[in-house]
């Protein structure tokens, strides 16, 4: 008698194992995919984009140029400034093989003429992001985000969007390029986890 009781226990802790370790696959198949997309000239926005992707995983792709803008920082604010205001949407180097496989997608992209960068609008023209959640971050000289994360919203309208990210990073005017890295760098992935974990993206 007593030995059938004992049997019964050990069965039921190997059921319950199973059953546990089915639930963690049946978890992590149902992870979701995640691409992140950036565009960066001096590197804060990939160090940031970096940080992501160490604590969530996923695709990381840098959004280049067919033809690339100049490295004369004025002359690059001049036709940055004409792309503006003409609507212009510079043609992608960069190809992103079956988008449709993602379900989170982060976009993430420096403050330039307080607006969004025209290659990250021509992304975001090009790549049909329905249905997917659409993660926004951003590094800035100083004077914040702009409209960059509202021309994200408008872009992106059958996307769920989630709060956003932003951080000063480098002074390209000021000679200051890549600002996060070191101290910066250890402090800006704490806030990013901070903020992973808000908009449930870490657990
Ligand atoms: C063409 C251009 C325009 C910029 N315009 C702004 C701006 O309007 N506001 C701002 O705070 N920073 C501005 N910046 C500074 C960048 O947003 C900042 O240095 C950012 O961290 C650069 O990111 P990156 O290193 O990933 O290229 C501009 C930089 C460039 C190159």
């Amino acid at each position: 008698m007593k030995l059938d009781i004992r049997r019964a226990i050990v069965f039921c802790i190997v059921i319950g194992l199973s059953i546990l370790s089915g639930c963690s696959k049946a978890q992590s198949m149902s992870s979701p995919k995640i691409l992140i997309v950036y565009l960066s000239r001096t590197n804060n926005t990939k160090a940031l984009a970096q940080i992501i992707q160490k604590n969530v995983g996923g695709t990381l792709v840098a959004l280049e140029l067919q033809t690339p803008y100049p490295e004369n920082y004025q002359t690059t604010v001049n036709q940055v400034t004409n792309e503006n205001a003409t609507g212009f949407l510079p043609l992608l180097k960069t190809k992103i093989d079956s988008i449709e496989k993602y379900d989170v997608v982060f976009v993430g992209f420096p403050t330039w003429g307080m607006q969004l960068p025209p290659p990250m609008k021509s992304f975001l023209h090009q790549y049909n992001l329905s249905g997917k959640k659409v993660i926004p971050f951003n590094t800035n000289g100083g004077y914040g985000i702009g409209s960059t994360f509202q021309t994200v919203r408008e872009l992106c309208p059958k996307s769920e969007l989630l709060d956003g990210f932003t951080i000063k990073g480098g002074s390209e005017r000021d000679g200051i390029f890549l600002a996060i890295t070191g101290d910066k760098e250890t402090e800006t992935e704490k806030e990013v986890k901070k903020w992973l974990r808000k908009i449930k993206i870490l657990q």
